[in-house]
């Protein structure tokens, strides 16, 4: 069986052209911004893209402005090619992958700032991350005209910043935020996940296995946010390197709550923590989401 077909655009104003081209064939675009590194979870969000738009984009562009200075954007994964077969696999009809100095003229001088929902949480750890999220993304924004862009959920900031930023420049785009795939263990899929040893990646269960016992602790009517909070790091706290948050928030602003709140019908339960070389995070919706299932025996 032959493998679908999938254009690779380097230059922005060939990918402007091809959207444009699907516009006038009367087709709906869809856009997946990624990072590159593809896996399982990206395959779901281009599907979705293609079962709501007749004419999907998916982009691949390690974006140096979300990375802090001690981060690992010079060691970030960059496969392409296997990053293209995917996108195809998925339904993408093209590939955006630009050089850096494209998405970044000499001499550029803009950002895009969101304030409010990005000093919290990842926020306060990686300052300026989200600055350089939301300014790649208007630039995508800008440069494809996406009727739906599709993100995953387990950057669940990083959707409630971008919504935002949607309602705040009037931008006439969808933002469809897909639900956290997982691996069969039940670790949120990240490219950063290729980082970890088997012992690692052990280890690293214990955020999902945290954010299960809240769930299930919230399905028996804790609403304690101390205790919730206390649920989760007692799981995590023997497992991983070391803590960013645990973190109880307003699942619309993502403001955390303090430990002597007690919650209403719906809250985000948020966690990040480094084990071995990697920076990982999850979080469930409690009020929303099911607990993440979790085998640790591995
Ligand atoms: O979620 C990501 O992979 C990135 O933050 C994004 C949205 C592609 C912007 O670089």
């Amino acid at each position: 069986m032959s493998q679908p077909s999938c254009v690779v655009h380097h230059e922005p104003e060939s990918l402007r052209q091809a959207c444009n081209d699907a516009r006038a064939k009367g087709l709906r675009v869809g856009l997946v911004p990624t990072m590159g590194a593809l896996h399982a979870g990206h395959a779901a969000l281009v599907s979705e893209a293609h079962r709501r738009c007749g004419f999907v984009a998916a982009t691949v562009f390690v974006n140096p402005t979300q990375f802090g200075p001690n981060e690992d954007f010079a060691k970030y994964p960059r496969t392409l090619d296997r990053d293209v077969a995917l996108c195809a696999e998925a339904g993408a009809c093209c590939v955006f992958a630009p050089p850096v100095e494209a998405m970044y003229p000499p001499g550029e001088a803009t950002r895009v700032r969101v304030s409010g929902l990005t000093e919290v949480l990842c926020g306060a750890s990686r300052p300026g991350h989200f600055d350089g999220v939301a300014t790649i993304v208007t630039k995508l924004f800008a440069l494809a005209g996406p009727c739906t862009a599709v993100f995953g959920r387990k950057d669940y900031q990083q959707l409630k910043v971008i919504e935002r930023l949607v309602r705040d420049l009037l931008l006439p785009v969808e933002i469809v935020g897909h639900p956290i795939v997982r691996e069969p263990d039940g670790l949120a899929r990240s490219s950063r996940n290729r980082y970890l040893s088997d012992a690692e990646h052990a280890r690293a269960l214990s955020l999902s296995a945290g954010l299960s016992d809240a769930v299930h602790a919230f399905e028996r009517g804790e609403r304690r946010v101390g205790v919730l909070r206390g649920i989760v790091r007692s799981r995590m706290e023997p497992a991983v390197d070391s803590i960013d948050y645990v973190e109880l928030a307003h699942a619309d602003t993502v403001q955390p709550h303090g430990d002597e709140e007690t919650l209403g019908a719906r809250a985000l339960l948020a966690v990040a923590a480094k084990v071995g070389p990697a920076r990982l995070i999850d979080n469930v919706v409690l009020g929303e989401d099911p607990a993440p299932k979790v085998e640790e025996a591995r």
